[in-house]
């Protein structure tokens, strides 16, 4: 079955030619575009903003993939939450109608369930995880730990109370005066970072809720603390250029609250494998950590390669290849608030 997906939750319109191959997802041909220079000068997203940007991408970004390959098509399908409401309406009137128009059946798609199904996407010889796995989903609106029993049956075991980790690196650099979006830009200064700069002892922040024996994360309280360190001692960081310095011990914090919640996450359940998922699984320090913990203890690890961690459709045509979630075309509407199960 061979299926063009379509991707416009947020700030990214991408549509991709998906099929199935070896209980994997081959992609046939994929087009991205995203509008995070525009949300970078406004320090954020803004709705109304990138919503616009949607309209203006979906056609040529979806006649892009066309282009690139010319076989039949079999379904159509679309994220239809959770996300913006003006930007998926985008992509969901997009699809429907292409659906109408080429008599196509119409699948919908959960882009947080895409998210952790883009570790089934075919690349360089990976090898595909094996269910049940724990897995460890962090994006920009979420931040859950998900026992996935089998290939439907899936427990939400734990998450953040408050911001979502890949929110937290978004409000983070905003206070270090970083741009949108946060996570690679806090990246790109601690990969800019003079390794002769020693950290003093006042550059400390909080691991929140690291040491509390519960499947529970809370990042708003590190983005105040950052707020608050700034505030305290802006003259040092800017005279002695120290901002990687913060990013780094920023970055830190996240990553150490992220691993140390999901190794809990595996002992207790006993599960020998994890896939990693979201816009926050590209962060580099996460998946060395992971990886590390993981051959430690003897556990499998799965993650997207960099292109298929954030926003992508490659992602939302595995999720419909692997679920077949069809529905009347006239019936689909935009759900912001979909929970990943
Ligand atoms: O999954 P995603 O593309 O969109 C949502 O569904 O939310 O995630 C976007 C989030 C942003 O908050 C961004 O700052 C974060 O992922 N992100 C990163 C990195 N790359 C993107 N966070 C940490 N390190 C990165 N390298
Ligand atoms: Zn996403």
């Amino acid at each position: 079955m061979r299926i063009l997906a379509i991707e416009s939750t947020c700030d990214e319109t991408a549509s991709a030619i998906v099929q199935d191959k070896n209980g994997g997802v081959e992609i046939l041909a994929q087009t991205i575009a995203s509008s995070a220079e525009i949300t970078s000068k406004y320090g954020g997203i803004v709705p109304e903003v990138v919503a616009r940007e949607q309209v203006a991408c979906v056609i040529p970004v979806i006649q892009e993939t066309l282009g690139k390959y010319q076989g039949e098509i079999d379904a159509i399908a679309v994220a239809y939450g959770p996300g913006l409401v003006g930007s998926l309406l985008i992509g969901i009137e997009t699809a429907k109608t292409l659906a109408l128009a080429w008599d196509k059946p119409l699948i919908k798609v959960n882009h947080m369930v895409a998210h952790i199904l883009a570790n089934w996407v075919i690349e360089d010889g990976n090898t595909l995880p094996k269910l049940p796995a724990i897995g460890l989903v962090v994006s920009g609106g979420h931040t859950d730990i998900i026992n996935l029993k089998d290939e439907t049956n899936w427990e939400w075991i734990g998450g953040t109370r408050d911001d979502a980790a890949g929110e937290a690196f978004d409000k983070g650099a905003r206070a270090m005066g970083l741009p949108y979006p946060g996570g690679p830009m806090i990246q790109k200064a601690i990969d800019e970072l003079d390794d002769k700069l020693v950290r003093p002892e006042w550059l400390r922040l909080p691991r929140p809720m690291i040491h509390e024996k519960n499947l529970e994360m809370s990042f708003s309280g590190l983005k105040t603390a950052v707020v608050e360190l700034m505030t305290e001692h802006r003259d040092e960081i800017e005279t002695q250029k120290l901002i990687g310095l913060v990013a780094k011990e920023f970055n830190e914090a996240i990553v150490e609250v992220l691993v140390t919640k999901t190794r809990a996450a595996l002992e207790k359940s006993g599960t020998s494998q994890l896939i990693l998922a979201g816009g926050v699984a590209a962060n580099k320090l996460l998946r060395e950590t992971l990886s590390q913990k993981c051959q430690e203890i003897g556990v499998k690890l799965s993650m997207p390669a960099l292109k298929y961690c954030g926003d992508n459709a490659a992602m939302i045509g595995a999720c419909a290849l692997m679920r077949q979630d069809t529905i009347d075309p006239t019936k689909l509407r935009p759900d912001p608030a979909l929970t990943v199960i």
